[in-house]
């Protein structure tokens, strides 16, 4: 795997194209998009319902791959990584978020957010104290033993926060993560968000539909038509 210099950026996008199949045709969905993002530093993605925020996002995190283009992140270069040197730095490097959270119903609050820790081979008592070191963070330490259905909507998404940041990434990923809460806890969930970016410089993406949510964060880029529009930043 090639190494690039060493620099202030985690993610070096370059010329990036993703098209998907469509009846007899491919439909265009970014179109040589090019974009840094630099450690530390929070990001929201806006647009349009359908315009490839969660497909940008799934290309960043390397769950999707784009058809061509170069992306560096963290200094390697995705493109010539093996299978397993993309699993690597994505267990490595990137915490994911969803909107409808995605934690193991039969697993506690507890074990969700150790699964990543177990994952790596890390023995499960110490995984389990990691993961309620995290939970207390994440102001949830009282319900570690509950399972998702037993807890709130806000509640499910500190654990999932708790589970992306267990393994220390240098990314967050977060795919509307405030999408299924109301106001005040979207709100607070956010808060948390921007609190970890800051105290733990790590690097945070949030798609978002909410211009309030999008204003919080450092930068914010529109998806559109395949195109991105860095939008410039608004007096707070
Ligand atoms: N696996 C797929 N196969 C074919 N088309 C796809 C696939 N995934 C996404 N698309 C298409 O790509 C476009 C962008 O989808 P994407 O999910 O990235 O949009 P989005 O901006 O996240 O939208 P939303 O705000 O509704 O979540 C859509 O037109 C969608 O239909
Ligand atoms: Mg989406």
């Amino acid at each position: 795997m090639t190494q690039m210099p060493v620099n202030d950026h985690l993610i070096r996008l370059s010329n990036i194209n993703k098209s998907y199949p469509h009846s007899d045709e491919s439909l265009s969905i970014l179109n040589n998009v090019s974009m840094t993002i630099n450690k530390g530093e929070s990001c929201a993605l806006l647009g349009a319902s359908g315009s490839g925020k969660s497909t940008l996002l799934n290309i960043l995190g390397l769950l999707d791959c784009a058809d061509s283009g170069e992306y560096c992140l963290a200094g390697q270069n995705i493109f010539s990584a093996t299978p397993d040197e993309l699993a690597a730095i994505r267990n490595r490097h990137i915490g994911f978020i969803f909107q409808s959270f995605n934690l193991m119903p039969r697993l506690s609050a507890l074990d969700n957010v150790a699964l990543p820790l177990r994952y790596r081979n890390t023995p499960r008592n110490q995984a389990q104290q990691r993961a309620l070191h995290m939970l207390a963070q994440v102001g949830l330490e009282q319900r570690a033993r509950h399972r998702p259905a037993d807890l709130s909507g806000g509640q499910r998404q500190r654990v999932a926060i708790a589970r992306a940041l267990i393994g220390e990434p240098s990314l967050i990923l977060a795919d509307e993560p405030t999408g299924n809460l109301d106001r005040r806890t979207a709100d607070e969930i956010m808060e948390l968000l921007l609190s970890l970016n800051r105290t733990r410089n790590v690097t945070l993406i949030v798609v978002t539909h909410d211009p309030a949510i999008a204003s919080r964060l450092d930068r914010q880029v529109r998806v559109d038509n395949g195109v991105l529009q860095e939008i410039c930043p608004c007096p707070r």
